[in-house]
C-alpha cells in the first residue's frame, strides 16, 4: 500500500485506478482485468450490483473477497441512486471492477459532482453510516471528478 493509499477515507486514487476510471465508458467493458456493468434501475441496481460483483470476484478467484465487496458496492450504489438522483441525475450509473497485482477496486460512477462526506458518527442515527461500512471494508476509498461527473471508489487487498 502506499503513503496515498493511508488514512481513512477521500484517499488520493492511485494512479492506475485514475487511469480506468478517467473517462471511462461502459460501452468499452474491455480493458484487461476490468469489468463493467451499467445499472438502471431504481428498484434492482444494488442487488443487480451484488450479483455482479460476486460472479466476476469468483470468475477472477478472489472469492474471499466478495461477501465485503457485495457489502461496498451496495452502499456505493445506493448512494449513486438516492444523492445523485436528489442532484437531477437520473438512476443511470456504472459499477465497474479492476484489478491489479495486489488489489481489487470498485467503483461506482454518477452524474453529480457533488462528493461523498462521511457524516459523523451517531450511534442513534439512521442515515450516515453508508461510507463508515466503506471506510471499515476497504483498505482506502474516495472518489475521482470525471468530465460526466464522478466516480466513486474502494480498493482492496487481494493477498489477505
Ligand atoms: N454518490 C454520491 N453523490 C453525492 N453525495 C454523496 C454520494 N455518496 C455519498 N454522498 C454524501 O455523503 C453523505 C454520507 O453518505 P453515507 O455515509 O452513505 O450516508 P447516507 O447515504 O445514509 O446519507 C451523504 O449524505 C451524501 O451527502
Ligand atoms: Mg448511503
Amino acid at each position: 500500500m502506499t503513503a496515498e493509499l493511508a488514512g481513512p477515507g477521500a484517499a488520493t486514487a492511485p494512479p492506475w485506478l485514475t487511469s480506468v476510471f478517467d473517462g471511462d465508458n461502459a460501452a468499452e467493458p474491455g480493458l484487461p482485468g476490468s469489468a463493467a456493468c451499467a445499472l438502471h434501475s431504481r428498484s434492482t441496481s444494488a442487488a443487480a450490483a451484488r450479483d455482479f460483483t460476486a460472479r466476476i470476484l469468483y470468475g477472477w478467484g478472489f472469492a474471499h473477497l466478495v461477501p465485503d465487496a457485495q457489502l461496498v458496492v451496495s452502499e456505493l450504489v445506493t448512494n449513486a441512486l438516492r444523492h445523485a438522483q436528489r442532484d437531477g441525475f437520473g438512476p443511470s450509473i456504472r459499477l465497474r471492477l479492476v484489478r491489479n497485482r495486489s488489489h481489487i477496486g470498485c467503483g461506482v460512477s454518477d452524474g453529480s459532482e457533488r462528493v461523498p462526506a462521511l457524516s459523523p458518527w451517531s450511534d442513534l442515527s439512521e442515515t450516515g453510516r453508508g461510507l463508515h461500512l466503506v471506510d471499515a471494508l476497504s483498505v482506502a476509498w474516495g472518489w475521482i471528478v470525471t468530465a460526466d461527473g464522478k466516480v466513486v471508489w474502494a480498493l482492496f487487498d487481494s493477498c489477505s
